[in-house]
């Protein structure tokens, strides 16, 4: 039984077309595409292997699908990928890296070739067939044509909806040598296209050279290698910022004046170490002693990673000395308030006086503030706000230091008008119109555009979200919430905090630090004032993921546009080509390879001249509405 050639198959489909794109489309196809040659008599039996499967939108973020997809139980993914939560429910991130055992057979299609493959059954959906089950749900651990030659009685054309067909996970057994220099596995690895050898070889715990010799030469872009490891690395899991506690800050009640104000979000994450550690110098003055000694080694070591970038001390007690002379600083810089001040502004911090989270509204000397509570101290956040001062920020006006009960206060100026999210996704009864959501967008450009550019080190704001942008008075917009921010550039970290929805993919891939993936949240911010939808909706929909498939071309575009956008903006007759300048923008934002992405420079410049544009249209045709930003 001879498989048909792939050409036979192909020449007389109806997709004849489309694949001959492919074709001309992808030259790099890899020679591989039918299938990686094995030789059976060493592996008669299976071998186990592992897949490197990156959890993604649409459909697959979660254990149970990816589970099921790959015919194995949830735990076994979960304990190998370092998942504590196994919960069908348990929502994955966009990118979540994961290792599936599966298991490797060398089988061999006919008297001359054998390929090694795990052979998973898959029920043909509607709509399904090879290329696409193959390049994304199975993320191109196989490729349509190996599907085709281990299917040789399937005409791709013409499944039936329901059939099960074999799909061929590309796998490897280790060889003979690789078994005694102790390779237990294979792990089955996409190459995507920001990856380099050295950077995998990384990341599984092995030399490049281990990966080269397992491999052909030259592997391309989205090709499966092949990584032997003796165990599986350590994956770490991001940590994630459900956005769930927003969406209890919505009503703002008739009568009651609008309390929804101040900083919009609780206190993120403080599961840094650094801060940690730092908290106990600075908060915990007198069990600072046995604290630093109960500080092993290791830990010792991370925490001067960490804050080597601002100071690069080696020894712990430098640095001990250093962080307090900085802390002095920043008591220069801010007024220090005291405790009985705050017990007094906000009623012994009562819940009249909350306004979210940790977040307390007060008045001091007839002036309002916003008063957060943390646990630990935010040293972090004194440090980067203390070098900036832009209309666009939140202004951090002071701090407070209780050592009896080791809690710190920091004190911002008092935002009127709450936060973004609850403008768009709240149950406010009027809409922002365009003009007002456009100068938003430009003032927290502008916000970013100054601490990605103006501060030295440069700041990483790695939290940007419609419920972290407040808006004052006049509905102008200020970034709040430097709760996780980060200075300098191109770090690599281990701790992955963010908001899901919002973080950049490489981010949650890699962990890399940089200031696209601000940007990269910025452009989800943009899809959420274009129209109206939360960054996650209720069934875990992902916005960004609907806009980057389609955006990019032809005249569809427009209509694509105008389905998308808010209806309440269709109301107030919304100029389109400001909003298509403003989707351009948002979609380049958005783009998976963060080189790609603009500068914020390029942002601001963008959306100010639709903002003209928009602004000489309003002058006769928009009444001046009673929330324009002017
Ligand atoms: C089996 O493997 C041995 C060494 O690994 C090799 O010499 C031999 O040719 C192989 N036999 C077949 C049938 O492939
Ligand atoms: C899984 O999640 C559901 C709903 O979120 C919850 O009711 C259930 O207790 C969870 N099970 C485990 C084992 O955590
Ligand atoms: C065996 O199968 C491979 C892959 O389909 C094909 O390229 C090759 O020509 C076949 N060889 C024989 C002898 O049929
Ligand atoms: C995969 O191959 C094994 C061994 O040949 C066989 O027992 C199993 O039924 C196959 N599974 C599928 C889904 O074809
Ligand atoms: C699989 O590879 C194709 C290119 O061959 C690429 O367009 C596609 O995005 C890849 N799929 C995934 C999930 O990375
Ligand atoms: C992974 O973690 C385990 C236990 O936490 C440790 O023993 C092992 O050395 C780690 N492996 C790698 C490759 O880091
Ligand atoms: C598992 O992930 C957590 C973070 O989610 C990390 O702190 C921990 O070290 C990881 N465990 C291992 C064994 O790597």
């Amino acid at each position: 039984m001879e498989p048909p050639s792939i050409r036979h198959t192909l020449t007389s489909s109806v997709l004849f077309s489309f694949f001959i794109f492919l074709f001309h489309h992808s030259a790099a196809q890899p020679p591989d595409a039918d299938g990686y040659t094995c030789s059976t008599n060493h592996t008669a039996d299976p071998c186990q292997a592992y897949v490197f499967y990156r959890a993604a939108a649409p459909g697959f973020l979660n254990l149970a699908t990816i589970a099921d997809l790959f015919w194995v139980s949830r735990l076994q993914i979960s304990r190998p990928s370092n998942i504590s939560d196994s919960n069908a429910t348990f929502p994955l991130l966009s990118g979540q890296p994961l290792f599936i055992p599966i298991n490797c057979f060398c089988k061999s299609l006919n008297a001359s070739v054998s390929i090694s493959y795990a052979n998973l059954s898959y029920k043909i959906n509607h709509g399904d067939n090879f290329w696409q089950v193959s390049t994304f749900k199975f993320q191109n651990l196989t490729t349509y044509q190996s599907v085709e030659v281990v299917n040789p009685t399937l005409v791709a054309v013409d499944l039936p909806i329901g059939i099960d067909v074999v799909f061929p996970i590309f796998c490897k057994c280790p060889t003979h040598t690789q078994s005694q220099n102790r390779v237990s596995f294979m792990v089955s690895y996409v190459i995507q296209p920001t990856d380099t050898l050295p950077s995998i070889a990384s990341r599984f715990g092995v030399e490049t050279l281990d990966i080269t010799d397992a491999n052909r030469p030259n592997p391309e872009p989205f090709e499966t290698i092949f990584i032997p490891v003796s165990r599986l690395p350590n994956l770490t899991q991001p940590i994630v910022v459900s956005p769930s506690p927003e969406q209890a800050l919505v009503p703002v009640v008739e009568g009651k004046n609008r309390a929804v104000t101040g900083l919009a979000i609780g206190i993120g994450i403080v599961g840094f170490l650094l801060i940690v550690v730092v908290g106990l110098w600075v908060c915990g003055v007198g069990k600072r002693r046995s604290k630093e000694r109960e500080m092993e080694e290791g830990v010792e070591k991370q925490r001067v990673q960490d804050i080597g970038v601002w100071m690069r001390k080696e020894k712990g007690k430098q640095i001990e000395v250093d962080l307090m002379a900085d802390v002095s600083d920043c008591l220069d810089k801010y007024r220090v308030f005291k405790i009985e001040e705050l017990n007094e502004a906000t009623d012994g911090f009562s819940e009249s006086s909350l306004i979210q989270g940790s977040v307390y509204k007060g008045s001091i000397g007839g002036v309002e503030y916003a008063i957060k509570k943390m646990k630990w101290n935010a040293y972090e956040q004194l440090k980067i706000l203390q070098k900036i001062n832009h209309g666009n920020l939140v202004k951090l006006e002071g701090f407070c230091i209780d050592p009896e009960d080791a809690t710190c206060y920091l004190i911002y100026e008092h935002v009127e008008n709450g936060s973004l999210y609850s403008w768009l996704h709240g149950s406010q009864r009027q809409k922002l119109n365009w003009r007002t959501r456009l100068r938003i967008a430009i003032d927290v450009a502008n916000g970013l555009l100054y601490i990605h550019e103006h501060t030295r080190p440069q700041v990483v704001h790695k939290d940007i979200k419609s419920s972290n942008i407040l808006l004052d008075a006049s509905m102008r917009a200020k970034i709040a919430n430097f709760g996780l921010a980060k200075s300098g550039y191109n770090a690599i970290t281990m701790h992955i905090v963010g908001t899901q929805g919002y973080i950049a993919p490489e981010y949650i891939a890699d962990g890399v630090v940089s200031t696209k993936m601000d940007i990269f949240s910025f452009g989800v911010i943009l899809l959420e004032l274009i129209s109206g939808r939360e960054a996650i909706d209720d069934e875990g929909g992902v916005l960004w993921m609907r806009a980057s498939t389609g955006f990019s071309e032809g005249k569809e575009k427009l209509d694509r546009l105008r389905s998308w956008v808010d209806e309440a903006l269709f109301e107030q007759s919304c100029p389109m080509e400001s909003v298509m300048d403003v989707m351009n923008v948002a979609v380049s934002c958005l783009q998976k390879d963060p080189m790609k992405r603009p500068s914020m420079v390029e942002v601001v410049y963008a959306l100010s001249k639709s903002d003209d544009a928009v602004f000489e249209f309003s002058d006769d045709t928009l009444s001046d509405p009673p929330l324009a930003a002017r």
